[in-house]
């Protein structure tokens, strides 16, 4: 099975339209057995997402997709879990795409497992000592000076002076609604992903484990820049990646979210991440 998986098409941002008009003359020109995408396929109403799937009606083969964050962003008081759960799930059956997140996807003796993943924080940078709490509000320190409206996060006098001038938030903060906090919402996808390669492992010989979220540490990127480090903590979850080594019928990983390619190898598989930008759009191609 020739499986092509792309990721972060993010087909609502004017500058990703004609990278992703592209890429999808690309891969239907190409061509495989099934397609994946990611996450971060596009957000808002379900016109966008039939518009961005539309784009690769082309594709002779299955389409199959996993929510992304930007996927389950929400205004309005809407829930980001029930859009993450329903919505999304009958956008893909009206689009005809199978949502991994739902259920594996199965082809003779091989099967796709995929999740959108989420974070718990045990990717944070240790160095910046900026405390738990401000990530669990997705604002660094100097960001939540400036912006007012965080006295919850205070008294500050654990935050070293240098943390002050990390002045970056993550923006599901804002767009992200959910009624349980980060850490029980990555358990409850965590479960949901353990089972699905559990039942993949009885039914398949053969199996590729997809994720939006970083699952394994080596694949997060590092920078010297404090704003970019701080977003280290919203990468991913290294309990995806302790899940997927449990399953040794695992052949090969792909994630999205983080916009740069990174590989790296975990026992019997090489574990990839994609490496989509808003303006330049990526893929991987594996034969399972
Ligand atoms: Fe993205
Ligand atoms: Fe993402």
């Amino acid at each position: 099975m020739r499986i092509i998986v792309t990721s972060d098409l993010h087909y609502n941002i004017a500058r990703s339209k004609r990278p992703t008009r592209a890429l999808a003359e690309k891969i239907c020109r190409i061509g495989g057995d099934v397609l994946v995408f990611a996450g971060d396929t596009t957000g808002g109403p379900a016109s966008r997402f039939e518009e961005a799937f539309g784009l690769f009606e082309g594709f002779k083969g299955p389409r199959l997709a996993i929510a992304g964050n930007h996927d389950i962003w929400v205004t309005g008081g809407d829930d980001s879990l029930h859009r993450y759960e329903n919505e999304l799930r009958d956008i893909c059956s009206q689009n005809d795409v199978h949502y991994l997140d739902a259920e594996p996807f199965y082809a003779d003796d091989a099967a796709i497992v995929g999740n959108m993943g989420w974070y718990d924080f045990s990717f944070r940078p240790a160095r910046l000592q900026i405390p738990l709490r401000y990530y669990q509000a997705k604002v660094a320190p100097g960001a939540a000076e400036r912006l007012g409206g965080y006295q919850h996060l205070e008294p500050a006098d654990d935050v070293p002076r240098n943390a002050l001038e990390v002045t970056t938030r993550w923006m599901d903060g804002e767009r992200v609604n959910l009624a349980l906090s980060d850490v029980a919402f990555t358990h409850k996808l965590a479960e949901t992903f353990r089972r699905h390669l559990a039942e993949a492992s009885e039914r398949s010989e053969r199996i590729c484990a997809i994720v939006h979220h970083v699952p394994f540490a080596e694949l997060v990127p590092h920078s010297i820049l404090p704003n970019w480090e701080f977003a280290t903590a919203f990468h991913g979850s290294e309990l995806f990646g302790e899940i997927i080594l449990d399953f040794p019928k695992v052949r090969r990983v792909f994630c999205g979210h983080i916009h740069k390619e990174m590989r790296c190898r975990r026992g019997l598989f090489e574990a990839t991440s994609i490496g989509s930008t808003y303006k330049e759009k990526a893929y991987e191609i594996f034969d399972l």
